[in-house]
């Protein structure tokens, strides 16, 4: 099955999970990098409320992602939620396709926000086949 792992990564964790996924996978990893970067104040006040009303952002480059059947979307969580980068890899989802979500916490858990996420890709004609929460620190 042809896969992509693509993610977004503010300070390196999720770019080591993703990496880790990709290749324990034989996947292509892709990285959804944003236009307007954050720094660690602004992904407090701009990132999080954004990311609790599921709002993506431009990113430099859309990934194509036609070529894959199963798409795994990595993020870390913020405020409970994806990233925003995460809503725009969503919206970037041709429709038919089979997603994972991975997300990367500092609690392992982004519980709140599961039957949100979920709807989002549904939203885009795409199946959930995993839902996963990584806990990157010990
Ligand atoms: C703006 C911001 C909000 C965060 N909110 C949460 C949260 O709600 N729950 C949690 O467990 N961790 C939270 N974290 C911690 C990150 O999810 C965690 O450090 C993650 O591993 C960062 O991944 P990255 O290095 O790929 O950016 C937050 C971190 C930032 C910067």
């Amino acid at each position: 099955m042809k896969t992509a792992v693509v993610y977004f990564s503010q300070s390196g964790a999720t770019r080591s999970f993703a990496r880790a996924e990709a290749n324990a996978r034989g996947a292509d990893l892709l990285e959804a990098v944003p236009i307007k970067k954050y720094n660690p104040l602004t992904a407090f006040t701009r990132g999080c409320p954004a990311a609790i009303r599921q709002k993506s952002v431009p990113l430099q480059q859309a990934p194509d992602l036609s070529a894959y059947e199963r798409i795994v979307l990595m993020a870390p969580v913020w405020a409970g939620f994806p990233a925003p980068p995460f809503n725009t890899m969503v919206n970037l989802l041709p429709s038919g396709k089979e997603v994972e979500v991975l997300l990367v916490s500092a609690s392992g858990s982004s519980e709140k926000s599961h039957d949100k996420v979920r709807a989002l890709i549904r939203s885009k004609g795409c199946k959930v086949v995993a839902q996963r929460d990584i806990r990157s620190h010990q």
